[in-house]
């Protein structure tokens, strides 16, 4: 290994060092272990184990969305990929100049984020796609080392309450700190590097269908994120 080569290893492994990741068997929370015993035995052929995040640890912008869904995320191990809500998150992230290649719904489609990176408040997949505020609470952890990993980033994404919630705690602010709104923008970091938060309905197919989310509202919300980024050099 020549010494270049070794200098970057060492700091791979140092900014990783930084970087908390639930075990694939992960116990924290015991009905989200339950359900996804249950899931090994159904869907042997699922990824079934918590989703981690995907994009790079160097990017500007995060996006953070709930939980994997059953026959989504946590089947193909990808953020959204397989989700109703990717239907709508992918394609808005590759108009938006976030995401370049194809979005096909699978982790090897060859999809690319742009400065940017997905994870959720719950790695794990919940029964009927609902988490509980202890469950949020205690995935937080892994949330909060996400955060300070990610040395350049500039805008969090929430898609819904909980998200918001969530980053809000991993920030070390109250979850009722700042009160969720679509397009809301905030200043959640601390000293010079201060990160914005942008809140977004969830991309979910109920919010979609019902009308409560359209995908210019999506879009909106994006272009807003990449002109914060562009604004926070
Ligand atoms: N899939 C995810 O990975 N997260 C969500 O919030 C919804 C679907």
């Amino acid at each position: 290994m020549s010494p270049i080569h070794r200098v970057n290893s060492w700091l791979i492994l140092k900014k990783m060092a930084y970087l908390l990741e639930p075990d694939a068997n992960c116990s924290i929370c015991p009905r989200l272990f339950g359900f996804r015993s249950e899931n090994k035995r159904a869907y042997p052929d699922f990824f079934n184990a918590p989703v981690p995040a995907f994009g790079s640890i160097d990017a500007k912008l995060l996006v953070v969305g709930l939980a994997p869904g059953l026959k989504g995320a946590n089947r193909t191990g990808r953020p959204f990929t397989g989700d109703g809500a990717g239907d709508l998150l992918y394609p808005t992230l590759i108009k938006t100049g976030l995401a370049k290649g194809n979005y096909q719904a699978s982790p090897d489609d060859g999809l690319e984020l742009v400065n940017a990176r997905i994870t959720n408040a719950v790695r794990c997949v919940p029964p009927q796609n609902k988490v509980t505020a202890n469950e949020t609470a205690a995935c937080g952890d892994f949330l909060t080392s996400e955060i300070k990993a990610m040395k350049n980033l500039k805008v969090i994404i929430a898609l819904g309450l909980v998200a918001h919630g969530a980053v809000l705690m991993a920030m070390g602010h109250k979850k009722s700190a700042f009160k969720f709104a679509h397009g809301a923008t905030f200043k959640i970091g601390g000293s010079e590097s201060e990160i914005m938060l942008a809140d977004s309905y969830h991309c979910s197919r109920y919010n979609t269908n019902t009308g409560r989310l359209t995908a210019e509202m999506f879009d909106d919300v994006f272009l807003s994120a990449v002109k914060l980024i562009k604004g926070r050099n």
